[in-house]
C-alpha cells in the first residue's frame, strides 16, 4: 500500500491529507478568520498563522486517518501558485518530513489538483475533459487530456472571477471573503433587476475587471437620491451582479465546447460552490447535453485532499522533487 500526506497552504486554508492508494483517509482544513478584519488576505498574517496550524493539522490529519509517519511513503506539498511566505510553510515542513523519513517528496500545482479534485470520489469525468476552474485568483478553461496533460484553452486577462465577487461584496460593505455573502443574499434576490454589461473578449478569455468599474458608478448614481439603496436593494443587487457573472463564465465554456467537440463537463475551485453557477451550469448542462461534474463543497474551495489526489497521479508516474526545489508563488502549468 502507498500512502501519503499531503500538505496546502497556498492562501489562507492550512491543510493536510491522508490518502492511501488513491482513496482518500483524511482531510483537515483550518481556515484563517484573522483576515476578516481587514477585508483581505494580509500575506505577513497568513504565513504566521500557517506557521502556528500546521503541526495540529498534520498530527489530526495522521489521526483521523490511523496511519503513524512511519506508514508514509511519500510527503506533497502545494508548490505555487500562492503567496510566497505562505508556500513556504508547507513546503519547508513537507521538506523536512520527507528529509526526515527518507521518502520521496512530491510537489504539486494548486490549480491542477483543483482540477484533480473530480477523482476523489466518483463519479469521476472521463477524459478528455473540459474544467472551468474558478478561484480567487484565477479563472481558467482548461483541457484535461489525462491526469498529468493538461492545457488552459482560455483564462481571464485581468481581475479572478472570485475577485469581482469578493470586490462587489466589499462595494456592499460587506465582510471578507464576500463571495459566499452575495450568493447567500443573490437567492433571495431577482438576477434581472438591474442590468450589467457583459465584457466582450476575444477567443476563450475572461474580463471581469470592467464589471466591478460598471457596479461602483452604478451604486454611486443610485446613492445619489437615494442613501439607503444598497441596504434596501442588496438582494438584487447581487442578484443581478452574479447573474452577470455566472453568464460571462458560462457563454465561454460553451463556446469552449463546441470549438472542442467535448462534451464531459466539469468545475472546480473556490467560485464552484456558489449555488447559483452549480444551478446554471446543470441547466446549460441539459440543454447541451453535457455531462455535467460539480465537486462537493468541501472539495471545492482550499483543502489538502486535492492535493493528494494530485500526488497520488504522480506517485504512479515516479515524479518526484529534489530537497532543492523552492515554491513558486507564479507557476506556470
Ligand atoms: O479556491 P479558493 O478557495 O482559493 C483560491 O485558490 O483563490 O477560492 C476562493 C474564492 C474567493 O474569491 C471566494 O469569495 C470565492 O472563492 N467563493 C465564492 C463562494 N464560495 C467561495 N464565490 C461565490 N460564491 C460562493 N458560494
Ligand atoms: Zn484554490
Amino acid at each position: 500500500m502507498t500512502t501519503i500526506l499531503a500538505i496546502e497552504s497556498s492562501c489562507d486554508e492550512t491543510s493536510a491529507a491522508v490518502i492511501s492508494n488513491g482513496q482518500l483517509r483524511s482531510n483537515i482544513v483550518a481556515t484563517q478568520v484573522i483576515h476578516q478584519k481587514y477585508g483581505g488576505v494580509v500575506p505577513e498574517l497568513a504565513s504566521r498563522a500557517h506557521q502556528q496550524h500546521i503541526l495540529p493539522v498534520v498530527e489530526k490529519a495522521l489521526e483521523d486517518a490511523k496511519v503513524s509517519k512511519k506508514d508514509l511513503n511519500a510527503i506533497a506539498f502545494t508548490r505555487g501558485p500562492g503567496l510566497l511566505g505562505a508556500l513556504l510553510v508547507g513546503a519547508s515542513f513537507a521538506k523536512a518530513l520527507a528529509l526526515g523519513l527518507k521518502v520521496p517528496l512530491i510537489e504539486v500545482h494548486h490549480m491542477q489538483a483543483h482540477v484533480l479534485a473530480h477523482f476523489i470520489e466518483e463519479p469521476c469525468p472521463v477524459f478528455p475533459f473540459l474544467c472551468l476552474t474558478v478561484s480567487g485568483g484565477h479563472t481558467q478553461i482548461v483541457l484535461v487530456r489525462d491526469a498529468l496533460d493538461m492545457e488552459i484553452i482560455g483564462e481571464t486577462q485581468d481581475d479572478a472571477v472570485g475577485e469581482a465577487f469578493d470586490k462587489t461584496a466589499k462595494l456592499l460593505n460587506l465582510p471578507y471573503p464576500g463571495g459566499p455573502l452575495v450568493d447567500k443574499y443573490a437567492q433571495q434576490g431577482n438576477p434581472l433587476a438591474f442590468p450589467f454589461p457583459l465584457s466582450e473578449m476575444p477567443g476563450l478569455n475572461f474580463s471581469f475587471s470592467g464589471i466591478k468599474t460598471s457596479i461602483l458608478y452604478f451604486l454611486q448614481d443610485k446613492m445619489k437620491s437615494n442613501p439607503q439603496f444598497v441596504e434596501e436593494n442588496i438582494a438584487d443587487i447581487c442578484a443581478s451582479v452574479q447573474h452577470t457573472l455566472i453568464k460571462m463564465l458560462l457563454q465561454k465554456l460553451r463556446k469552449a465546447a463546441k470549438q472542442t467537440g467535448i462534451s464531459e463537463i466539469a468545475i472546480a475551485g473556490g467560485v464552484s460552490a456558489n449555488s447559483g453557477l452549480r444551478a446554471a451550469l446543470l441547466e446549460m448542462g441539459e440543454k447541451e447535453h453535457w455531462k455535467v461534474y460539480i465537486p462537493r463543497f468541501e472539495y471545492c474551495t482550499d483543502n489538502a485532499a486535492m492535493i493528494a489526489m494530485a500526488a497520488h497521479f504522480k506517485y504512479i508516474k515516479g515524479e518526484f522533487s529534489e530537497q532543492t526545489i523552492s515554491p513558486m508563488p507564479r507557476m506556470a502549468f
